[in-house]
């Protein structure tokens, strides 16, 4: 989740005119904590439901608000508009098959599309993948750590704007990536600048109607502390780059498991060739054993 810090957005949002909100409707200014009495967890909303309401608004106001009382206004904006500088480094470096990990209203996603990049976007947000689908990408309603399609064979995953925090724990996201990832693959993730104290933070979200969600464990990672992570998730540090005040790392697979990977996948084609030989010698799958036939005319 990066966050602009804006000073113009740090203060309480403005009465919308003739309405007069009720001091509990309005959200804590930056600098005020939180009261310690928070609604029970279960009557506050979840993040999601906040994130969505901000999606859904004309002007997008979202903030983000630290344990230490600190808010920082969020760039729904951005997320919502067409690509942000900076994105055009990104997207050059999608190279295949593409997984868009937390793609909100889809971008990044559609940008690949519209540039001929297979790409997939996923979502636990149902309105931000609506929103993705309605800007021409191929977007799902799924958790990260769901099931997902091509599992072990993406060539790209994106953790943009800062999404290297959901789940508050960098190794098991990263550990989870490099599931995903075939042996050549890359994980593309957005750094924090100026990130928080490393491990997971309870963070809230908090609308200009204001409502607050439930804590939600995130984390801020920044560019002194990506590499741990990587290393702890089997992964790599390929490169690291910046532009637009913003930061940038690609991970690959650690070189023994891109090795144990390719060789698993020499094993399938030296498989693959016995098989091709045994129909090029037949002259057709049918006169295979069935199981090698039915394999081969699926494959034709
Ligand atoms: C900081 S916003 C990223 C915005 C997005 N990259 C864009 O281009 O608009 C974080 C996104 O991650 C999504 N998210 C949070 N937890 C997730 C999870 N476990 N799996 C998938 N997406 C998740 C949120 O719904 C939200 O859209």
């Amino acid at each position: 989740m990066t966050t602009t810090a804006a000073p113009g957005w740090t203060t309480a949002p403005p009465p919308i005119p003739g309405v007069a909100p009720s001091p509990a409707a309005q959200p804590p200014s930056a600098t005020q904590p939180l009261p310690a009495t928070q609604p029970s967890p279960t009557t506050q909303p979840s993040p999601t439901a906040v994130y969505e309401a901000a999606l859904r608004s004309v002007d997008g106001r979202l903030w983000v608000r630290h344990p230490d009382g600190r808010r920082d206004r969020l760039p729904v904006h951005c997320w919502r508009g067409g690509l942000a500088p900076g994105d055009v480094s990104l997207l050059r470096r999608c190279a295949g098959p593409t997984l868009d990990i937390g793609c909100g209203p889809g971008r990044l996603a559609a940008a690949l599309a519209a540039g001929g990049v297979p790409s997939l976007g996923i979502d636990v947000a149902p309105f931000a993948v609506r929103l993705a689908r309605r800007a021409g990408a191929t977007a799902l309603c799924r958790d990260v750590f769901d099931p997902l399609p091509g599992q072990g064979r993406w060539s790209t995953l994106v953790l943009a704007d800062g999404n290297i925090g959901i789940g508050g724990d960098p190794t098991r996201l990263l550990t989870r990536a490099a599931a995903l990832l075939g042996p050549a693959g890359r994980v593309l993730v957005e750094l924090e600048p100026d990130p928080a104290p490393p491990g997971p933070l309870l963070v809230r979200l908090e609308g200009a109607d204001g409502r607050v969600s439930r804590p939600f464990p995130w984390s801020f990672v920044g560019p002194a502390n990506i590499h741990d992570h990587a290393t702890a998730a089997g992964l790599e540090l390929a490169e690291l780059w910046g532009g637009h005040g913003r930061r940038f790392a690609a991970l690959a697979l650690a070189r023994r498991r891109r090795q144990v990977l390719s060789g698993r996948s020499c094993w399938w084609a030296s498989r693959l060739c016995v098989c091709w030989g045994l129909v090029g010698r037949s002259g057709a799958p049918g006169s295979l054993p069935p199981a090698a036939g039915r394999w081969a005319q699926r494959s034709r």
